[in-house]
Parts: structure tokens; sequence; C-alpha cells
């Protein structure tokens, strides 16, 4: 990943600054010559007055310059911080825990990154372009005021300024609750549609469109609904901003006319005056747009600094994957309980042991946890109680890219990356040859499927794999976990999508690979976990029986009952 060089920020920062300082200063202090111009006028001197007219141009013509300067100058630097910080927070949400993920839609999640970045630029932009020129060129104005002596038109504008600015906060802070309200049903609903789109079979058998649709636009019109509210604010908030502006230049030209009157202040005196007025239009227009989308801005920002509040999965430890350099990849559950949610525990007390080289199965109804026992040795999830050692050492001690590198999961469900059939293999390993990922997928019995194939290995597999079927999608699935040439496989329900053949094949060559690295093995079919050294009966999260195959057989309990029911059903 490629971090934005403090030097080039720095120096972005800096000319950026030049810039906005030119572009505000010298219009606030333009208007000078005007006068000079006008007085000299009066009393018919054209050299002088040409002198000054030049002058002005000069200052208008660096001004204009400056702010062009300026508006490069944001968009070099703006793309340069956004594609860092794009990258951090995409690096981010992929090493968010698993827990992120159990309360957040992906959509959801999406549609807040993207309009965080939208935000941070309506943020940057409002600073650059609105209030810091704004807030430089009224007080360029204050000063040249001072130096003028003149304080009781400095008195009023400072009034203006003020009130201005209590109106602007005012605005500001209703207006930001309304705004994340809108933007949050607006995110609600790529939410609820993206959820739509991923499961899209399913939304057209079961007809779900209507029912999706009609979900989104009670969401969206909960969003415009709050968008309306907001325009209404807004609209309001400038309303009185151009009142109180029109009142106070109002007094101020009535004020200035009524000194000329007297012989106080000069015609030019009053061109000054009317110079400055037409000076502070503009920063007072900028002001109002820059405070609308500092809003939008704010709103969209905060809600990405939440998403980048929870936090990272701590990868690495310092020299603790020491355990995993010496050969003994022991995994020992001790007195293990754990739950996805506080109130509802889904395993309770585990405590086993696979030594290297062994082979432990767990058997059990479906929810009886048995997909959770991996999710917690991989460090998923951290139990809640007991702990769980690798090597002797405890796991949460352990590195975690180190502790991951020694597994291989190939899980109930297999996510397929949307790409080719070879570099889903490869993901396991990215750095193996053509000649690896092959001799994977062979073991893997993926050979008659390649062979079918026009494009073979390089065949795209779709959106989650969607072009193969279930039980191809397994294989591919478990030629990722023999690339990896982990010290353990697991194989979760990995072979149930398989015809009883073809898992045989494959049963058959994955004892070849796995020959010396240990495994953990759930089945339903019984028939492929009874040379296990252990079996590990599961039911309600506590482990109710175990021993080998002819143990437990011969104990006559439950695993004895799934066997009768399994064996009379592949006899009949
Ligand atoms: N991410 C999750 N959030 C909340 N509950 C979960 C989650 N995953 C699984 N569960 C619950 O935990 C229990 C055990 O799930 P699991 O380990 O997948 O069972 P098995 O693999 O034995 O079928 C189930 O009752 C399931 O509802
Ligand atoms: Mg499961």
């Amino acid at each position: 990943m490629r971090k934005l060089e403090s030097a080039q920020l720095r120096n972005g920062l800096l000319q950026g600054a030049t810039w906005i300082i030119l572009a505000s200063v010298v219009p606030a202090i333009s208007p000078l010559a005007i006068r000079e111009a006008v007085n000299e006028l009066v009393t018919k001197d054209f050299t002088t007055a040409a002198w000054a007219i030049g002058l002005y141009v000069c200052a208008v013509e660096l001004s204009r310059g400056a702010t062009a300067a300026q508006t490069l100058n944001f968009g070099q630097l703006w793309r340069a911080l956004r594609r860092s910080i794009a990258n951090e927070t995409y690096d981010h949400l992929l090493n968010l825990p698993s827990r992120f993920y159990l309360s957040h839609k992906t959509g959801e999640t999406i549609q807040t990154v993207s309009e965080g970045l939208n935000g941070l630029r309506s943020v940057l932009g409002a600073l650059t372009f609105g209030i810091a020129p704004a807030v430089l060129q009224g007080l360029s104005i204050l000063v040249v005021l001072i130096v003028l002596e003149r304080l009781d038109l400095l008195l009023l504008l400072l009034v203006f300024g003020i009130s201005y600015g209590l109106l602007f906060r005012r605005g500001l802070e209703s207006r930001v609750a309304i705004q994340r309200k809108a933007v949050e049903a607006d995110a609600e609903a790529v939410g609820i549609v993206t959820d739509a789109l991923i499961g899209q079979e399913i939304s057209r058998l079961f007809g779900t469109s209507d029912l999706i649709g009609k979900k989104v636009d009670d969401v969206l019109a909960k969003g415009e609904k709050s968008w309306l509210a907001f325009f209404r604010s807004q609209h309001t908030n400038h309303q009185q901003l151009v009142f109180l502006f029109a009142a106070t230049t109002g007094l101020y030209l009535l004020l200035v006319a009524y000194r000329v009157s007297t012989g106080a202040l000069t015609t030019g005196d009053f061109v000054l005056a009317h110079a400055y007025i037409l000076q502070i239009v503009s920063p007072i227009e900028r002001l109002s747009f820059a405070s609308r989308d500092l809003i939008q801005g704010i709103g969209n920002l905060t809600r990405l600094a939440e998403l980048l509040d929870h936090e990272k999965e701590a990868l690495s430890i310092d020299n603790r994957d020491l355990s995993l350099k010496d050969n003994h990849f022991t995994v020992q559950l001790e007195k293990v309980s754990f739950g996805y949610e506080p109130r509802r525990q889904v395993v309770h007390d585990l405590s086993f042991e696979i030594r290297p080289g062994e082979t432990i199965a767990i058997v059990g109804l479906s929810g009886s946890g048995k997909s959770t026992i991996w999710r917690l040795i991989c460090r998923l999830f951290d139990p809640h109680a007991g702990r769980i050692l690798i090597g002797g050492i405890p796991s949460d001690q352990m590195d975690l890219t180190a502790l991951r590198s020694a597994v291989a999961v190939v899980p109930q469900d297999c996510f397929l990356y949307n790409d080719t059939i070879a570099n889903n293999i490869l993901v396991a390993s990215p750095l193996s040859s053509t000649i690896e990922v092959a001799e994977a997928g062979t073991l893997a019995g993926l050979e008659p499927l390649i062979a079918r194939l026009p494009n073979g290995w390089d065949t795209k597999v779709g959106e989650r794999g969607i072009r193969l079927s279930g039980g191809e999608r397994q294989r591919v699935a478990i030629a990722r976990a023999v690339l990896r040439r982990p010290r353990l496989f697991v194989f979760d329900e990995a072979t149930s999508s398989l015809d009883s053949e073809t898992e045989k094949a494959v049963e058959k060559s994955l004892s070849d690979v796995s020959a010396g690295a240990s495994t953990l093995i759930i089945a339903h079919r019984l028939s492929s976990v009874c040379h296990a050294d252990e079996i590990l009966v599961l039911d309600h999260g506590r482990i109710i029986e175990r021993g080998t195959h002819t143990s437990l057989l011969a104990l006559g309990g439950r695993y004895c009952a799934m066997w009768s029911a399994q064996s009379s059903r592949r006899h009949e």
C-alpha cells in the first residue's frame, strides 16, 4: 500500500495556503486602489488615477490567478489524499474481526465508505474554497478598516460578523443531525438492495422483488422526509442570512453617504464602501455554500469515522510465532465455552486435543456447534472461558497470520471469488506455480471438470462461484486447502456435496496429502469418520460421547444409534 509522502503533503499544503492567502487578501485591499483613483479623478489628476487603476487590475488578475492555481492544487492534493485514505479504509475493513460482520450489512458498509470519502472531499473543499478564504478576507477587511480608523463601520461589520457566525453555527448544528438521519436511510436502502442482489436467485424464485421494493421504498421515504427537513432548514437559514446582509449593507451605505454629505468623507470613500460590499458578497455566498458542503461532509465523515473506530484484528505479535517453528503442532482445547451472543452459549466446557498426524472427528446434529469449534481454533472468535493452546502456547498470544497459515479449512459452504478457478486455488499460496495448482486440483478431483471446460483452469467461476455446482465448488475449496500445505486440515462437511464415488476418491487422495498433518473432520456421513483416532459426539455444544469407532459402537449410545440408522439406509 502506498502511503502519502509527508514531504509531498507538506509541500502541497504550503502551496495551497499561499494561493488561499493571495486569493483572499489581495481582493480585500484592492478596493483601496479604486478609492485612490476616484479621489484623483475628483481633482482631475489622470496620471495618478491611471496608476491606481493599473494597480487595481493587477490585483484582480493576481487574485483570480491564485484562485485558479488553488483549484489545481486542491485537485492534486485531494486525489493523493483520497488514494491513501481509501487504501487505509479498505485495509481496515478487510481486517475487521468476524464479530463486526455479524451486525453489519455489506451494502450499507460500502455505501458508508463511498459517502464518507465524498464527505471528506466536501469538508476539505468547504474549508479550502469557502471558510478559509472568507475568514481571511474578513480579517483583511477588518485590518483595512482599523488602519483607516473607521471604527463605527468596524463596529457595524463586527455586529454583522458575529450575528452571521451565530446563525451559521445554529444552522450547522441542527442540520448535521437531520442530515445524518437522511444519510443513514440512504445507506440502509443500499444495504437491503445489496442483500437482495447477493441472493438474486432466491429473490426471483420466491418472487420477493415486490416485497424488497416496498421495504426499500419505506426506507427511502424516511430518508426523503429527513432530506426535506434538511432543505427547509437550509432555506430558512439562508433567508435569515440574506436579510441580515441586506440590513447591514443598507445601514452601512446610508452611514457612509451621510458622512460624505457632511464632508467628513470623500466621494472616493463612498465608492470604497460600495466596493467593499461587493467584495464581501462573494465570500458570504461562498460561506453559505461551504456551510451546506460542510454539513453534508461532516455527516458522512462521522459515519465513516465510526466504521474505522471498530478495532482491527491484531494480526502480528512480534516474536510470538515461535511455537510454529518447531514441529509440535498440537491443538488443545481446555474447558472452552463460547456464544456468539452474550445470552446464548453455543459450546460448553469443551476439552480435547489434536496431536500431530492425528485425525479427530466431530459428529452431531446440525446446530450443535461443530463449525463453531474451528472458528475458535482459527481465532475468528475468541472463547469466553477456557483456552486454546497451540503447541503449548495460548493461541491468543500467537501471531494470527502464522496461526492461520498453519490451518486450512474447507468450510461447509465454499466461497469462491469472482475470478478463475486457478486464481481461486492460488489464494492459498499466491507464489505457487501453475503445476502446483494443477497438482492440488487433481488431488481434489478437479481433473475431469477441467478437461470438460473450454478454458480449463482459466474458467471464470462467476459471483461467489455461481457458475460451478456445489460439488465442484467444494473441490476447488479442497484444492485450495491442499495448496496451503497446512499443519492442520479442517474438513467441515467438505465432501457432503460429492457423490459417494467421488467422495471416496477424494478422501483417498486427501489421506495421501494430509499424511503428517493433523486433520479435523466434521461429517454427516459416519462412513467418512470411522477411521478417525478419536470421534467426539457433540450435542447442544457439549461432548456427550468420545472414543474410537469400535469403542463408541460398543458403548451403544448416540453414536451407535446414528451408525445403525445410517447403515440401514445404506443397505436399503
Ligand atoms: N454468526 C453467528 N451468530 C450467531 N449465532 C450463530 C452464528 N453462527 C452460528 N450460530 C449459532 O450457533 C449454533 C452452532 O452453530 P454451528 O457451529 O454452525 O453448528 P453446526 O456446525 O454444528 O451445524 C447454531 O445454533 C447457530 O444458530
Ligand atoms: Mg456447521
